[in-house]
């Protein structure tokens, strides 16, 4: 348990039994600094800072906000122009039946609603969630993770909800006995260590949603905005999910979540009114950091040629430096990557001599603890990110051949 003096000095409380306790004092593009160091961040917040930290655009139109105004009214009485312009963007970006956003302050929040959502929409109550799914901290989210060690002593969970197999399509086909109302899935499971759905097991789900009148909620907060190599993953697959769920990215590195679906879908939730009500969801300050960040995606071809291009990157230097070492496995899908030892306590190792000893940022995952994970931001350099990719390579080595 180390380090956790030092929180506890402060007052604080980390959950993480073993805190990086990596002292931040200013975060700018690719870099965080602090403690005298300077640290290449390839994990970019979790998943957060797709365009890195304090881009040029979105301080200036952070600042531009607050200027005129923060926080004023609960999200949906006020006109805030600010969060029209994105939710306009955004659905411009979106299939037609796609057309409808509601904003919140995070993904929890965001997948808690697609729950109260799809039970009111359907009139049914059942959800299905896949196993090693992450999906947030709330109740009905952290319900739809299958791991019992950590939700052990909170019971009990939010009931109706079941666990199926990702990328087995007969698992849902058992449990669906008409009386189900979501199916919540990641197109790449994040925290199982970069699990990428089977195609197939996709479109499966959409004909098998469409035939029970089922509602397909797809969660993006990790792999939206660029982050799995298109600007959201469910282009790559073709299946347009009924339901978008977006955080993390969305936010351009402040607080923000979205659930989006059809005007039809969502009006219910003003059926009795007050569906889904929130106090700081849709933050006028966060709106302004999100749009400013979609824009750059957008402007500077990071989506359409970056973002491919660091991808090959990372595949062609991670395959090369680690193809002749037995049981490593590499899963990337654009820019969302992990490196999968043997074993836990080799990744511990090699987690923590990357950070303290190289000064570049990696991390664990939730649900796959051989693994590393890298989620550069989409703004590194391509010498940038093949030197950190071989200097993790070589931990490893070193970490083997000890
Ligand atoms: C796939 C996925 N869904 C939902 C969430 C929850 O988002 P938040 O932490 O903003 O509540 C996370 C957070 O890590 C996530 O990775």
């Amino acid at each position: 348990m180390r380090g956790l003096d030092v929180w506890e000095r402060s007052g604080l409380l980390p959950t993480s039994p073993y805190p990086l306790n990596v002292l931040v004092e200013r975060a700018e593009g690719v870099f965080i600094y602090g403690g005298g160091k300077k640290y290449l961040d390839l994990i970019s917040g979790i998943a957060v800072n797709i365009i890195g930290h304090r881009h040029p655009r979105v301080v200036e139109a952070i600042k531009k906000q607050v200027d005129r105004y923060d926080h004023v009214m609960v999200y949906g009485d006020f006109i805030l122009d600010v969060q029209m312009e994105y939710a306009k963007l955004l659905t411009s970006l979106l299939p037609p039946s796609l057309n409808t956003v509601f904003f919140t302050n995070s993904g929890s929040e965001a997948i808690d609603a697609t729950i109260k959502l799809s039970r009111r929409f359907t009139g049914k109550k059942k959800v299905i969630a896949f196993k090693n799914a992450y999906h947030g901290s709330t109740f009905g989210a952290w319900t739809l993770a299958s791991h019992s060690d950590i939700v052990k002593g909170m019971e009990p969970l939010l009931s109706e909800v079941y666990h199926a197999e990702f990328n087995d399509i007969e698992s849902v086909e058992r449990l669906m006995d008409g009386d189900v109302a979501s199916v919540i899935v990641e197109p790449v499971q994040g925290e199982a260590g970069v699990v990428p759905a089977k195609p197939e097991f996709l479109m499966q789900l959409r004909r098998l949603c469409d035939e029970q009148g089922v509602l397909l909620v797809f969660d993006e907060v990790q792999t939206g905005f660029g982050r799995s190599g298109s600007l959201f993953a469910f282009e790559k697959y073709e299946v347009v999910p009924d339901v978008l769920v977006l955080a993390k990215a969305l936010g351009g590195g402040f607080p923000l979540g979205a659930f989006i679906s059809s005007r039809k879908i969502m009006s219910v939730l003003m059926d009795p009114p007050f569906g889904h009500i929130t106090t700081y969801g849709g933050h006028p300050v966060s709106c302004a950091a999100g749009l400013a960040t979609l824009k750059v995606l957008i402007d500077e071809d990071i989506i359409s040629e970056r973002i491919p291009q660091l991808e090959t990157v990372m595949k062609n230097t991670l395959f090369r430096a680690l193809s002749n070492i037995p049981d490593v496995k590499i899963s990337i899908e654009g820019i969302m990557g992990a490196i999968h030892l043997p074993d836990a306590s080799l990744t511990d190792r090699v987690i923590r001599k990357v950070i303290e000893k190289h000064n570049i940022i990696v991390d664990w995952f939730l649900f796959a603890e051989t693994g590393i994970r890298i989620y550069p931001p989409a703004i590194i350099e391509d010498d940038q990110l093949e030197y950190a990719l071989l200097t993790i390579a070589n931990v490893i080595k070193e970490e083997i051949a000890r």
